[in-house]
């Protein structure tokens, strides 16, 4: 009779994904059980996980747990509550096992960054058609408490940006270029070595995933629909030395940032290496941590800092998740019902204003500089500093300009008319000079 009862209370779990994050989150939910019952007022209970590999060897205890080879009968199973999906990936069995968990009533939570970014807005109809809950604070920031701050927390405000570093791949990359001077392969490779960058580093390098996580926060923050295909992504593989040492120089830091802000002409969505003030909070955020810069009109600055990855921290975020479902909890998963929420208004190129930092590698002899200066002059784009780094007769030598506020699209086409010149060795580069309002 007693474990009648018992179980009846419990918040029942059913575990898809037993990795990094599936694995740390069960080791977690059984380790602090006692303290979970005793703040939720009723036990948190692993009934039922999945994996690829039923014999595969795991570091924790599956005892009393049933496992299932096919991840989607946990969405049909009777005595599950809420599916806990840390399987990834932006389609297949990720998908199928929310949307069909959601479809059977129960609740889903999820770390999935590149599903939520493309399918979060079915899934969270999903959610209120059935009366699921869809809860993702593991999504951004690994354990950061993102979501909850804007979605809840932040009610008070109307937020005019949310901006951050929002992969730890991609900060462990940087932050070994500018200290080690190793370049971007080495630095990878430290990055592979520590487990901090996969066998295929391209969806953090070149910006994807960065710009999943940036949708999904601009989402929340601005009432609008999560618009994965609205983000302007930039990699940071171009990067080299020379820009590394002319930031430093300059008084920057070079960071990936993710940036959204919210103007009376649309919403400007970006993720690309920047170069960030010294003085910003963000300069200083090294190696994997990740950190969210957000504004807010009652608030005003916010920044919080912590472990955008691992399994613990991440988990962490899981379970914050649980907990909620456990004392019942409820919240549109985007903060409003998804028939409230409107697909935002992209901000022109011609509108999106800001200043450069370009970097230029040029025929060293007499002229070339004026030849440059003088196309700038003409697209209206005023100089700030030009810079020539060494001598290098009949070789090439990087320039450095950086440039007054200019918006955008003049920028590409007086860049377009720099790589025709022929004393201009390669395609022009340019990086963002982040203001943290533009
Ligand atoms: N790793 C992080 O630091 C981190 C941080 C934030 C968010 N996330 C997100 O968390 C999620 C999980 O990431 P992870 O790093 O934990 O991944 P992972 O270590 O690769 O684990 C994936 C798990 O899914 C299982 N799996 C794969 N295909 C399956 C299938 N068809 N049916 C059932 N199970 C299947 C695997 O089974 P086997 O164990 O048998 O192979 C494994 O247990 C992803 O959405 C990721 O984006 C990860």
């Amino acid at each position: 009779m007693t474990t009648q009862i018992q179980s009846e209370k419990s918040l029942r779990v059913a575990l898809a994904g037993l990795g990094t994050i599936g694995g740390a989150t069960l080791r977690l939910l059984q380790e602090k059980s006692d303290s979970f019952e005793q703040h939720c007022g009723r036990p948190i209970k692993i009934v039922a996980v999945a994996a690829k590999g039923r014999t595969r060897a795991r570091a924790f205890d599956l005892t009393g747990i049933d496992f299932e080879d096919d991840a989607l009968k946990l969405a049909f199973r009777e005595d599950v509550d809420v599916v806990c999906e840390l399987i990834g990936g932006g389609s297949g069995i990720a998908h199928t096992l929310c949307e069909e968990s959601l479809r059977q009533g129960k609740s889903v939570v999820t770390a999935n960054k590149a599903l939520l970014a493309v399918h979060g807005m079915t899934l969270a109809a999903l959610a209120e058609k059935h009366g699921g809950q869809l809860m993702f604070e593991a999504a951004v920031g690994g354990g950061i408490p993102i979501i909850k701050t804007i979605r809840e927390s932040l009610m008070g405000n109307a937020v005019t940006s949310v901006q951050g570093i929002l992969n730890g791949t991609c900060n462990y990359i940087l932050t070994r270029m500018r200290d080690d001077k190793g370049g971007f392969d080495v630095a990878l490779k430290e990055a592979q070595r520590l487990g901090y960058a996969e066998a295929d580093p391209s969806a953090d390098v070149d910006g994807h995933d960065s710009a999943h996580k940036l949708c999904i926060l601009a989402a929340l923050a601005f009432g609008c629909e999560p618009d994965f295909s609205a983000v302007s992504i930039e990699g940071l593989r171009q990067l080299t030395s020379v820009d590394f040492d002319c930031a430093r120089d300059l008084g920057y830091s070079i960071k990936m940032l993710g940036t959204a802000s919210f103007h009376e002409a649309g919403l400007a969505q970006r993720v690309c290496p920047c170069l960030v003030s010294h003085a910003s909070p963000l300069a200083s955020v090294d190696d994997v941590l990740n950190a969210i810069q957000l504004e807010g009109d009652a608030v005003g600055s916010l920044v919080l800092v912590g472990a955008g990855a691992g399994g613990k921290a991440t988990a962490s975020a899981v379970v914050g998740d649980l907990v909620d479902l456990a004392r019942g909890h409820k919240v549109n998963p985007w903060g409003c019902p998804v028939s409230d929420l409107k697909k935002a208004k992209i901000l022109p190129e011609k509108e999106r204003r800001g200043r450069w930092y370009i970097r230029l590698h040029v025929t060293d002899q007499a002229g070339v500089l004026a030849d440059i200066a003088a196309i700038l002059r003409d697209e209206a784009i005023s100089i700030e500093s030009l810079l020539q780094q060494g001598r290098g007769p009949k070789t090439s030598v990087p320039v450095i300009i950086v440039t007054h506020e200019t918006n955008e699209a003049t920028l590409h086409a007086a860049l377009a008319k720099i790589a025709k010149l022929d004393s201009v060795w390669e395609e022009p580069f340019c990086l963002r000079i982040d203001t943290n309002k533009d």
